[in-house]
């Protein structure tokens, strides 16, 4: 099988030339190698490599940027993708491609199951909504995986923020009204190896649906605690941090250029049903990271 992974520095996109691994031959491009604001380079590329499954783990994925450049995060987020699955089409390949929880408003007083209607409420979650209809818009294979709150040990992410500001300040202010739910890159990407394994094995018995699914870990924390934990298990690890407090504030308290939604929980049971994926909680997840992969 012939793989190819769009966005290999990412976070997602890094973990998966692991993951992936197993299954094939892995071709791996970053932005310099193909940038996505370009429809002919994306084409070339895909009718030059003829891969078998494309994974695009690539996004302009700066939210409060977003709001300043909403042509570019478009392009990249909610064109490109269906310029990926028009040209998936044609060689008949699967496309695996990865969303957001911020195609959510966030209103909503339980998690979020596929069927809920999206309405995002910033550029970013617009932009990324696109991508999906594009996808969605052609008769490609594909499988779309909205995942929320991703961390690594690479990258730009709230757990390497917080370890760098931890060791630097006695205090630290965390919005604790926004709820949702960390999920590490690592998990993302197995579980993708997981997803294209299966769907191998539909494909093969004729038995294969394209879907859209959410995948995030299990449970549900807010940013504040989200950062309350991280504080915890670096102290158990070992690291020597600064911080003598870690005060809840409001989103009003914290003002950002996108606004975010206050509701970002995911439901992972249609996920579980089709790829019988059981996803760890959040908590355990991060002290895994934090313990393989060790502390910056
Ligand atoms: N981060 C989150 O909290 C979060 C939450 C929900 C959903 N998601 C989704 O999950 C997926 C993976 O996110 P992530 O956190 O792994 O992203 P990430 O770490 O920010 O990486 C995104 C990658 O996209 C690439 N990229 C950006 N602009 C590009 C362009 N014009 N052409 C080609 N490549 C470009 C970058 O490549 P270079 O490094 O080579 O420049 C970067 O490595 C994305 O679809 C994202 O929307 C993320």
């Amino acid at each position: 099988m012939k793989i190819l992974i769009i966005g290999c520095n990412g976070q997602v996109g890094w973990e998966l030339q692991r993951a992936l691994m197993p299954l094939g031959t892995r071709i791996v491009l970053n932005s310099s190698n193909l940038n996505l604001v370009n429809p002919d380079a994306i084409r070339k590329t895909i009718q030059d490599i003829k891969p078998n499954v494309i994974v695009n783990a690539a996004a302009y994925t700066a939210v409060d940027k977003a709001e300043s450049e909403p042509e570019l995060a478009m392009q990249i987020n909610g064109v490109a993708p269906g310029v990926m699955a028009e040209e998936a089409k044609l060689i008949k390949a699967l496309l695996i491609h990865y969303s957001t929880d911020y195609v959510f408003d966030g209103t909503k007083s339980s998690a979020y199951n596929e069927e809920d209607a999206p309405n995002p409420i910033n550029s970013y979650g617009r932009s990324k909504l696109a991508g999906e209809q594009a996808i969605q818009a052609v008769d490609v294979n594909y499988v779309i995986l909205r995942t929320s709150w991703v961390y690594s040990q690479r990258g730009s992410n709230f757990l390497l923020t917080m370890l760098r500001l931890m060791q630097e300040k006695e205090t630290l202010r965390v919005i604790d009204d926004q709820i949702g739910c960390p999920t590490w890159a690592r998990l993302i990407a197995e579980s993708t190896a997981q997803i294209i394994t299966k769907v191998g094995y539909e494909q093969k018995y004729g038995e294969f649906e394209s879907g859209l699914y959410h995948l995030s870990s299990a449970g549900e924390t807010s940013w504040y605690g989200f950062a309350v934990k991280i504080a915890e298990l670096a102290e158990e690890l070992g690291k020597s941090l600064r911080i003598c407090d870690i005060v809840p504030i409001t989103t009003k308290e914290y003002p950002t250029p996108a606004v975010r939604p206050m509701n970002s929980r995911l439901s992972t049971v249609a996920l579980t049903e089709r790829f019988s994926l059981k996803m760890p909680s959040w908590d355990e997840a991060l002290s895994l990271c934090l313990c393989l992969d060790g502390l910056k």
